[in-house]
């Protein structure tokens, strides 16, 4: 069973919601939004090579963060060994990604928790990475039915979650389902940084350009192979992977 975490805030707020950051620097610093709150639901590192500043800006900036697939595994030092698409590209980053982490970014990453349950003026808030059946690793559409069977015995306002680098808010009975996307690797086709921001007025999906380029220099300046270089650009510059590689999404 999953430890639950409690906290309770009175007053309204101007929160700011990020997840799927992936070891993106160039796209973290361009989210410039003033905030009172920042939450972080998982996915600080993989596919990006600057796991460095995000860790410390998740660590210093959010209130709040909970655990990603990515974080578990990498600070679990799980190899991945995959052929195509994103799985490909999780397991040869991975291997960069490990030798990038010191030993208090492991702790900080496997020391996020999996679940984070908060009230906001009143409002019962869920974060979790993807879904609450599966924290950590399951694929959370923005679709109704699928979402009220996940919600089945789970009272609240808001599940705030990620892991599909897909923005959506969806509204099922009296529950939001509020998915920021993917701060540092979109996939629905806008390469744009992805967030939310959450006030008393609602809740509202936010873009970003960033330099993307620069980015894609960090890779390019890597011992990457050349197949996860060109992939890797690709997503960068078109926010998603090019028909025809594996557009896979899950890993
Ligand atoms: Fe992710």
């Amino acid at each position: 069973m999953y430890a639950f975490h409690f906290a309770c805030y009175p007053e309204l707020m101007r929160i700011l919601i990020v997840s799927d950051i992936h070891a993106n620097w160039q796209a973290l610093e361009a989210v410039r939004e003033s905030f009172d709150l920042c939450l972080f639901l998982g996915d600080l590192v993989d596919y990006g090579l600057e796991p460095g500043p995000c860790i410390e800006w998740v660590r210093v900036n959010a209130t709040h963060s909970v655990r990603g697939n990515h974080d578990h595994g990498a600070s679990q030092r799980v190899v991945i060994n995959g052929l195509n698409g994103f799985r490909y590209l999780s397991g040869v980053t991975r291997m960069l990604t490990f030798t990038k982490l010191g030993e208090p970014d492991r702790r900080f990453l496997a020391g996020m928790p999996i679940t984070k349950y908060l009230t906001i003026n009143g409002k019962r808030i869920l974060m979790v990475h993807a879904t609450p059946r599966e924290p950590m690793d399951e694929f959370g559409p923005p679709d109704v039915d699928f979402w009220r069977s996940r919600l089945e015995g789970i009272d609240v306002d808001y599940v705030l979650c990620g892991h599909t680098h897909h923005p959506y808010i969806l509204n099922i009975g009296r529950t939001t389902i509020i998915n920021p996307g993917s701060v540092g690797l979109p996939r629905d086709g806008d390469p744009r940084a992805s967030y939310a921001i959450m006030t008393d007025q609602g809740a509202e999906l936010r873009r970003v350009e960033y330099p993307f380029e620069k980015t894609i220099e960090t890779i390019q300046a890597s011992t990457l192979p050349d197949r996860a270089k060109e992939m890797l650009a690709e997503v960068y510059r078109h926010g998603r992977l090019i028909t025809g590689r594996g557009n896979g999404i899950g890993k």
